[in-house]
């Protein structure tokens, strides 16, 4: 029986680049990395973070790469089918891929939710700008055109009232919709972007955007390294933003604002918080060990290079981060708010959305740089949120064979539940804290953990350079296998571990007693449980045919 899916590819191999990139480069380069910094001792964060580099970030993208292309030459594109045929078709190691099937997926559900906050921000923006011109909107009727308020509290208000935070419900109300069809258009372009294609839809997009996601951050960083010290304040010039931000000790402020001391390098090396946030922050911002780059990798052609690939992708993403996400948010905001302002830096969401949008009231062509900043993070978050979809798309045609066009249906309209589930829990923000947790900082610990293990135990190191090496634009080190097995592997356990330990106990108990967490638990648990359940199904089928000489998609084997 001839398949209904052609084999995708991506166009070129630069191609594949962008679009691993353009899944890594996303607000967790631009928001969440730099409230990480600033919350856990500025330079001092560094230490941990260059180190979960080198043993985390780049032999894991190497491997995920080798493994996804492996996966995707022998017919299969989801993170399971690929973990089912590198650990020689065994169904208990294609269960192992079922968690990175998963993460990404759950993951877009609340994530497409803050693109929607970007992309609303931005029309906000927009409508202030053409106010000059006698077009001014306002997303909210009681609100003027743009976005500015007189104190800091109205732009609490204003997000707070966007997005929900005050109850259950209330963007379903009168006057408060604007986020909903946000919400609604972001979804559709996700959509969208599936149902064209890996390379007629992603790749293309990706290839468009990335260059003006570059002249966004060029244009927003001009801006702030020329404006001197714009209040005149002694202690918030342009250098004491990027101080506050990278300095390896740091003044300890309590609750009042008092100076009540002052942290060390060693103080901050020493605590192993620090080493988690860090660790965390790579595989976010890396999008590592989630399923999505294995999932890209596997429409590499077979005579793609990964190895130079994957490191491209990852200094991509790194100087995007480092470099531009560190000078574009953290500095201005000690600039025109001080040390105020550092209160509320490391929270990721309230950066973005309260910090920034004051401080672009007080900046001159504020409302310009505002507009230019939040389109830049809408263009990156969509990037980011189609490789969260394209996982799942993938194990329903690997395993229902059904077409490509067919599978972003249905996973969109699932994928829209569990996106409804965060927009009608939006008190506290509750149900996005709770996707999130659970989800975004436990999961690659645990994919990532059995991902790796498959590997390096099961796969082994032979097959791996095997497959790095093929069309290699670069010699893979050699002592890959040997780093992932000893290195990698037990730091990843050793973090994982303390992580659990510090954290879990709190957070069952959440679940535990109170309602939205339970809901929000037990739906992705249900998700979870469908994806083992069809994983399950796929793989007897799989194995079936290996048996009778025939392929994934009931072809003869290559
Ligand atoms: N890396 C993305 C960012 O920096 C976010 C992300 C987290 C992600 N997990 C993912 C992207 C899984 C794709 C797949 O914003």
């Amino acid at each position: 029986m001839p398949s209904k899916n052609a084999q995708e590819n991506w166009g070129a191999s630069l191609g594949a680049i962008l679009a691993v990139a353009g899944s890594a480069v996303g607000l967790g380069n631009f928001l969440r990395f730099p409230g990480q910094v600033a919350l856990h001792g500025g330079g001092a964060f560094m230490i941990p973070y260059v180190i979960a580099l080198f043993v985390i970030a780049i032999p894991l993208a190497m491997s995920e790469w080798a493994l996804g292309r492996y996966a995707g030459r022998m017919g299969f594109h989801s993170p399971l089918g690929a973990l089912y045929v590198a650990g020689g078709r065994k169904i208990r190691w294609g269960f192992a891929g079922c968690l990175n099937t998963f993460s990404p997926f759950v993951i877009a559900m609340y994530y497409i939710v803050i693109e929607a906050w970007c992309l609303a921000y931005a029309a906000q923006y927009l409508g202030g700008l053409l106010q000059h011109v006698g077009l001014g909107f306002s997303l909210f009727s009681d609100v003027a055109p743009g976005l500015k308020f007189e104190s800091t509290s109205g732009y609490e208000e204003f997000f707070g009232r966007l997005v929900g935070v005050g109850q259950d419900g209330s963007l379903f109300g009168s006057g408060a919709r604007a986020i909903l069809w946000t919400t609604l258009a972001c979804a559709a372009m996700n959509f969208f972007l599936i149902y064209k294609g890996v390379s007629k839809g992603i790749e293309r997009f990706c290839k468009a955007v990335a260059p003006l996601i570059l002249l966004c951050a060029v244009a927003v960083i001009i801006r702030v390294v020329t404006l001197g010290n714009p209040t005149g304040t002694p202690g918030q010039s342009f250098l004491d933003g990027l101080g506050f931000m990278w300095n390896p000790t740091r003044e300890i402020v309590n609750a009042s604002g008092e100076v009540v001391g002052r942290a060390t390098l060693a103080q901050s090396l020493f605590n192993p918080e620090v080493w988690l946030a860090a660790t965390a922050q790579i595989f976010f911002s890396t999008s590592i060990c989630f399923g999505a780059i294995c999932t890209y990798a596997s429409y590499v052609k077979s005579r793609g290079d990964v190895a130079l690939s994957s490191v491209s992708a990852v200094a991509t993403n790194e100087f995007c981060e480092v470099v531009l996400g560190g000078l574009m948010t953290v500095p201005p905001a000690i600039m025109f708010l001080g040390a105020a302002a550092s209160k509320s830096v490391g929270s990721s969401f309230a950066l973005g959305f309260n910090v920034l949008p004051n401080v672009f009231g007080l900046m001159p062509m504020g409302q310009l740089c505002g507009f230019v900043l939040f389109t830049l993070l809408f263009l990156a978050a969509i990037t980011s949120s189609v490789s969260m979809v394209q996982p799942a798309v993938a194990l329903f045609q690997d395993s229902l064979q059904w077409s490509r066009k067919q599978s972003a249906v249905v996973v969109s309209s699932i994928n829209l539940v569990g996106t409804a589930i965060v927009s009608w829990f939006t008190k506290d923000l509750m149900a996005l804290d709770v996707f999130d947790f659970w989800v975004a900082n436990l999961m690659p610990f645990m994919g990532g953990a059995l991902q790796t293990c498959v590997i390096v135990f099961v796969w082994g190191n032979a097959s791996l350079m095997t497959e790095l090496k093929r069309g290699a634009r670069i010699n893979p080190p050699k002592r890959l296998g040997g780093f992932l097995k000893y290195v990698t592997f037990p730091y990843l356990l050793l973090v994982f571990g303390f992580w659990a330990w510090k954290n879990m106990a709190d957070r069952v108990e959440q679940i535990a007693t109170q309602f939205v967490p339970k809901l929000s638990v037990l739906f992705m648990l249900s998700v979870l449980a469908a994806i083992l359940l069809l994983g399950f199904v796929s793989m007897k089928r799989w194995t079936r045919l290996e048996s009778l000489g025939l392929n994934s998609n009931n072809q003869p084997q290559a």
